[in-house]
């Protein structure tokens, strides 16, 4: 295999190469094999402990990210707070402190404050892994989405990909089109005036306000949960007006004259952003995702244990 990543931390996918997603992809296409042989296991991180850190509630991104450490058998540690609970600046040092004391080697984190991974990365050795901070980047789950589009469409280049939803306040989108963007693909975000940012033309994709047209035009629609949580504010009036307006059901999908594909990251608000008719209908891969998902957090955990000088 090729030279291994250009860099020992996965903050972001904005700071991450074209090669370095290739090679995740080609490494986590190994490892889907693996996870589908009767035995899972292979003694690749034999030696390394992990510690999981989440201050952000989280159930599939842990369960992924444990699942595949145990699969390359490393030790882990788990630590779970309630982002109410503690102050910013006291956990991060804290963090930092019993991270050195604990002879860890890699840190998978999720904390609410955008940065926080980077604030990290300065002060201890440990390669470090974003788990999603804040509003900021979940470059996991992009790498894993990407990597689900292209198991169904093949190269990316060209392809088109709505992504759908609260684009505001989503770490999801954001990771997703610098890495849609790197990949090749046409990227336009849909969603109502006051969930799409600003500036986001800057980032190369094109806005959509309506959703039909949307969904007219994609390849790929990836839908994106409310951020309710994150809206200090009311940006829309209801989320029954939301689900009229923006929810995506089978009949808005029978209604096309092309067959698309649909996404979700989770956790899926059924009957809001996406119904449940058209979350379990064969235009889904949700569950693909989850699955690939633990492929591609092995080839990333891999990889960078590569890196460790
Ligand atoms: C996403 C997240 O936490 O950002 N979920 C996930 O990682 N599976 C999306 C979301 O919470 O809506």
């Amino acid at each position: 295999m090729s030279q291994g990543l250009s860099t020992k931390h996965l903050l972001g996918i904005k700071y991450i190469t074209l090669d370095d997603i290739n090679l995740i992809f080609d490494t986590a296409r190994e490892f889907k094999e693996v996870i589908n042989r009767p035995i899972k296991k292979v003694p690749s991180l034999r030696d390394i402990t992990i510690a999981n850190l989440f201050f952000e509630n989280s159930t599939r991104t842990r369960i992924s990210f444990e699942l595949a450490e145990k699969r390359l058998s490393a030790d882990i540690v788990n630590f779970s707070a309630s982002s109410s609970s503690v102050s910013k600046g006291e956990t991060l040092l804290d963090t930092v402190n019993n991270i050195l004391s604990m002879k860890v080697d890699m840190v998978v984190m999720r904390h609410p404050a955008p940065g926080a991974h980077f604030f990290l990365a300065n002060h201890i050795d440990a390669n470090i892994i974003n788990a999603g901070d804040g509003t900021h980047e979940h470059p996991t789950q992009a790498l894993l989405d990407a990597y689900s589009m292209q198991e169904k469409l093949g190269n990316l280049t060209g392809k088109k990909i709505a992504i759908i939803g609260d684009i505001f306040h989503s770490r999801v989108a954001l990771s997703n089109i610098f890495c849609l963007k790197e990949l090749g693909a046409e990227v336009t975000v849909c969603g109502p005036p006051t969930l799409i940012p600003k500036y986001i033309t800057e980032l190369g994709v094109k806005v959509e306000y309506n959703l039909h047209k949307a969904l007219q035009w994609c390849d790929v629609a990836n839908i994106l949960r409310i951020q309710l949580e994150r809206q200090d504010i009311k940006y829309i009036p209801s989320l029954r007006e939301y689900a009229l307006y923006y929810g995506v059901n089978k009949a808005l999908l029978d209604s096309l004259d092309k067959e698309i594909i649909i996404m979700h990251p989770g956790p899926i608000n059924r009957g809001v952003e996406l119904s449940s008719d058209a979350a379990d209908s064969h235009h889904s891969i949700i569950l693909d995702q989850v699955e690939n998902g633990v492929a591609v957090r092995m080839a990333v955990l891999y990889l960078l244990a590569g890196k460790r000088n």
